[in-house]
């Protein structure tokens, strides 16, 4: 009997899994508490949703080598986003509409199944691209049927053009896709549709180059349009920015613009870009809204084309991981990125409790969480990477060595806000540092010798310091196959 590429390519994937997946696990970069692929490459979240009562997160995943290629969707479930399960392979890269690629997507609870809608990436003998925007379903949530393309390239875009994501609203479907337009810029397009069979083009909702934008890439990749604090908000990765002295100075960006959605007349009046994350690892971030109402974002903790094949895990077979998920709030205009409430359930050991007035030096585990209350004139963590705060000028400066020649390089930010509140995520080679109450957050990748402990703070005047200890066993691999 032949078997069927689908068939065939799970089987190859779960292999790789079984043979480079425990010395994956094992390699001391490897998170505790971060989603991260059992073995090779993740990109994007995808299909982020909680159905049924269940957290679902798939991931873009390249099981057979710690690079970009034909992707497939890898797949995470959990009950309460601390705990997870790695899940059966969601969809392969089988089809004739994408055959290089099922890229980026979403997910809808829509006739009480799960709907994921993705790209079929393809490339033609002459390695020209083609798009397709592809339905799956699942009536388990775990066990997906493609049900075809929906949506082919309409006129006007360049075949870059992807990353449905899907939403309802007063009883219709609404989807946006990250383009290019013929005349090679970054765009946002709207579909509608009844039924989530048949799609309606109803045009571009904001473009590089179109008020109040003149010039923001030639690419948009991964938009996410979403209410939140009664506005209309747009999250989307654009490519082609010039770095602006402390602003866009990433390989591509990740940023919000916020307005109002005319859905009848699909036209999107919005203000300016900005950035999400000010972090060296921060990209194509999808969110979900949860059934306590909250709007719940996951990004990928890194940067297509920024030096990823330097980081040091590759040459140990994998790459890449996500960012904790975050609850995202509204405030004045701006988006704010907290950490959730359920984080709280990582924590073991309460490590320090105490005030320190002078520079301190401590040691702490490679799955910490601290906190600190006051004004900080600098954090150093493993000896590597650096935090200072410029209080005159209230900026915030994030330092790490470079991956391509060890030179120290800076991301920054300038805080509305007197510095009062810093809490930091570190878990083995990353960090999340939320800065008062998710005013700012820095998300990075940092590879730190794995044998240094070492925390050193120096306060302003005197600061709050707490640390706990956090679990390094709460995502589970093993079952899989089921
Ligand atoms: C963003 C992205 C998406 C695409 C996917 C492919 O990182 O380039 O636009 O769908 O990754 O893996």
């Amino acid at each position: 009997m032949v078997m069927k590429q689908d068939e065939m390519l799970k089987q190859q994937a779960y292999l790789a899994v079984e043979e480079k997946g425990e010395s994956v696990r094992k390699d001391p970069y490897y998170p505790g508490y971060h989603l991260a692929p059992p073995v090779g490459l993740l990109n994007d979240p995808n299909g982020w949703i909680q159905w049924k009562g269940i957290y679902h997160l798939f991931f873009q995943w390249m099981p057979f080598h710690a690079g970009h290629g034909a992707k497939f969707w890898g797949h995470y479930t959990s009950e309460d986003l601390v705990h997870w399960n790695l899940e059966p392979i969601a969809l392969t890269p089988s089809d004739w509409f994408d055959k290089n690629g099922c890229y980026s997507g979403s997910a809808v609870d829509a006739d009480r199944k799960l709907k994921l809608f993705y790209t079929g990436n393809v490339k033609d003998e002459h390695n020209q691209r083609e798009s397709y925007q592809v339905l799956a379903e699942s009536e388990d949530g775990i066990t997906f049927t493609k049900k075809g393309v929906k949506i082919e390239l309409p006129e006007g875009y360049t075949p870059h053009f992807r990353d449905p994501k899907v939403w309802e609203h007063n009883g219709r479907w609404y989807m946006v896709i990250g383009a290019q337009t013929e005349d090679n810029w970054g765009s946002v397009v709207l579909f509608e549709s009844v039924d989530l069979e048949k799609w309606t083009h109803k045009g571009i909702l904001s473009r590089g180059n179109e008020k109040p934008f003149t010039n923001l890439g030639y690419m948009w990749e991964c938009p996410d349009l979403f209410e939140l604090g009664g506005k209309d908000v747009l999250v989307f990765s654009p490519q082609g920015l010039e770095a602006d002295g402390i602003d866009f100075n990433n390989q591509y960006q990740t940023g919000y613009v916020v307005g109002e959605l005319d859905y009848k007349e699909a036209r999107y009046t919005h203000g300016d870009f900005t950035e999400l994350d000010r972090g060296f690892e921060f990209y194509a971030p999808q969110s979900a809204l949860d059934d306590q109402g909250r709007r719940i974002v996951v990004g990928w903790m890194g940067v297509p084309d920024q030096d990823e094949e330097l980081q040091p895990t590759v040459k140990n077979g994998w790459v890449h991981q996500m960012t904790m998920p975050r609850e995202l709030k509204l405030m004045d205009g701006k988006i704010y990125q907290l950490p959730l409430n359920e984080m709280k359930e990582l924590r073991s050991i309460h490590r320090n409790n105490t005030t320190i007035e002078e520079e301190i030096s401590t040691e702490i585990e490679r799955t910490s969480e601290i906190k600190l209350d006051g004004e900080i004139e600098s954090i150093v963590l493993f000896d590597y990477s650096r935090l200072i705060y410029d209080r005159k000028r209230m900026i915030l400066t994030l330092e790490r060595p470079s991956y391509r020649n060890g030179e120290i390089e800076q991301r920054s930010c300038i805080l509305k806000n007197d510095l009062e509140h810093l809490h930091l995520f570190v878990d083995h080679s990353s960090l999340e540092i939320f800065v008062n109450n998710g005013e700012e957050v820095f998300t990075s990748r940092l590879f730190a010798d794995p044998s240094n402990n070492s925390l050193k703070i120096k306060p302003i005047n005197s600061a709050g310091l707490q640390v706990w200890d956090l679990k390094n066993d709460t995502i589970k691999q093993e079952n899989y196959k089921r």
